[in-house]
């Protein structure tokens, strides 16, 4: 099993000559300013919670878009600083970006063309040539940071998403002696689906510079190779599960992503979070004898309406339950400059306010909207007191917040019920699964999570303990730095 300790040690015995760099453009801290003072948070992104613990235990570099109105402050002449702030590990060097082409790039190519393209939830995407010359021009900003730091030397790159599909490209030009991996955190869509973006070829062109394509799941890598072979001269082997292309080889496979699973549950079950239980409950104000809980970004891909829907019919099938149970929803906002996601935040308002005004009696109300972001030991608490975590993605690439309320929840209490179209339900296969399209199926799943008989229940988490306990953050990166050095 790969424990923070054997990962430091694979890569200070294997990794010594390299130069070890990760990009993504997320950024793992974000300074703001807060009135006078300058203070720093986390942001809510499965990328941030998966690679942070990595880059803590190699000592590596960050590359990443310095999004917060403080960064500029705190970092030194070449952009970088140490992190975490209050205990430094690894640097982080930020790239900076003008509002036309954050606009261009994030909120628009990225996230109002790939996002919608690769998640199928029937979000049209918006291809816009403007958008794409400034995600061309990043990219190429991305790229020129990176060469800056590693040269012509022997370097481990290991890029993170769909912000960043023509880096690869633009490094192995550059520097053949790199090696790079490109994580795609999201789904892969078939090939029906790609063909319609304009700049396909591109991207894929883009994506191929890379040593190592890695995906959660095996259906999405199936389906990247599909796309290749609908799209470009190449040779795609499905037996090796490599491509070839123009002379050189990319390897595409799924690697899972997931947590630090032993932080999680040993934060959980301490005497701190034990007593954050109660604040939590008191400022609340809950008194109900079942808890629900759910943390999402506000996303149209996270299925937030259907649940709530789900949860109006499960109280109108199952009476029995009105006052009993208390469903808490943490939603962090997330690219609140998009129309779509505005809207939807708003849907989400009076929904609530609909279902809330329909049950509520004296002093229960069956839905409690938190639209604000915890951090990750404030919501241990809340998965810590919870009987069920209801998960509801539309298409999901995987969903770390199943693995997390997975690792934190109590023995004594908690199932999960989960959507069957995240990535995680494929090793979750103990959950309560449902569909999420279908309310009256994913009411059913909340019911039997509610009742299960106690030993079914007990064996079931125990089982999803042991999967996530053994397929750990650690693992996942061993498993890709090992088929990178096997490329060496
Ligand atoms: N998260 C958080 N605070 C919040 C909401 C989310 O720390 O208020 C974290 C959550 O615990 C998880 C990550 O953000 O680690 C979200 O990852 P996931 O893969 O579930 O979804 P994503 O938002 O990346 O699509
Ligand atoms: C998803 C994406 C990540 C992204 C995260 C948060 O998990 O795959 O790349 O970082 O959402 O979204 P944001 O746009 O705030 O970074």
């Amino acid at each position: 099993m790969w424990i923070k300790e054997s990962l430091k040690e694979l890569i200070k015995d294997k990794l010594k000559d390299y130069t070890f760099v990760v990009a993504s453009n997320r950024e793992p801290y974000i300074h703001k300013f807060n009135r006078e003072k300058i203070t720093y948070f986390r942001p809510a992104s499965g990328v941030v919670t998966a690679l942070d613990p990595v880059l803590q235990a190699c000592n590596g570099l960050w590359v990443a878009h310095g999004s917060g109105d403080a960064d500029k402050k705190v970092v030194d002449a070449n952009d970088c600083i140490q992190v975490p702030p209050d205990d430094p590990k690894y640097t982080l060097k930020r790239i900076w970006m003008n509002k036309a082409e954050e606009a261009g790039y994030y909120y628009g190519f990225s996230n109002e063309a790939l996002w919608p393209l690769c998640h199928i939830v029937y979000t049209k995407p918006k291809f816009s040539a403007e958008d794409w010359k400034y995600y061309q021009l990043i990219n190429e900003r991305f790229a020129n940071a990176i060469l800056a730091e590693i040269g012509n030397k022997e370097a481990f790159i290991f890029l993170q998403d769909y912000h960043l599909t023509l880096v690869p490209k633009l490094i192995k030009q550059a520097n053949p002696k790199a090696k790079i991996a490109l994580f795609w955190h999201i789904p892969w869509p078939n090939p029906e689906v790609f063909r319609i973006c304009p700049w396909k070829n591109e991207i894929l062109e883009g994506l191929l510079g890379a040593d190592l394509l890695g995906f959660h799941i095996h259906y999405h890598a199936d389906n990247f190779m599909e796309t290749i072979n609908h799209n470009l001269e190449a040779k795609v082997n499905k037996v090796t599960s490599t491509v070839t292309y123009q002379g050189t080889e990319t390897i595409v496979r799924p690697y899972p992503i997931s947590i630090d699973y032993e932080k999680i549950f040993k934060e959980a079950s301490s005497q701190a979070v034990a007593s954050d239980i109660d604040k939590v409950k008191e400022e609340l104000g809950i008194t109900s004898e079942l808890i629900g809980v759910g943390t999402d970004r506000i996303d149209y891909t996270k299925g937030i309406t259907e649940k709530f829907e789900a949860i109006n019919l499960f109280l109108e099938k199952y009476p029995e339950f009105q006052g009993r149970l208390v469903y808490i929803q943490i939603g962090s906002l997330s690219r609140i400059h998009l129309e779509t996601y505005k809207k939807l935040n708003d849907d989400i308002n009076s929904l609530v306010e609909r279902i809330n005004w329909k049950y509520s009696s004296d002093n229960w109300s069956p839905i409690i909207f938190i639209r604000k972001y915890f951090t990750p030991q404030q919501l241990l608490a809340i998965y810590r007191m919870a009987n069920i975590c209801l998960v509801s993605s539309l298409h999901d690439g995987l969903n770390l917040v199943a693995k997390e309320f997975v690792a934190a929840s109590s023995e004594d209490k908690g199932m999960l019920v989960l959507s069957k179209f995240t990535g995680a339900a494929h090793e979750l296969t103990d959950a309560v699964t449902f569909n999420p399209y279908n309310p009256e199926e994913c009411a059913k799943a909340i019911k039997q999570a509610l009742t299960m008989p106690e030993k079914e229940r007990k064996s079931r988490m125990e089982k999803m303990k042991a999967n996530v306990a053994e397929n750990n953050i650690y693992h996942w990166s061993a498993e890709i730095i090992q088929a990178l050095l096997r490329l060496s």
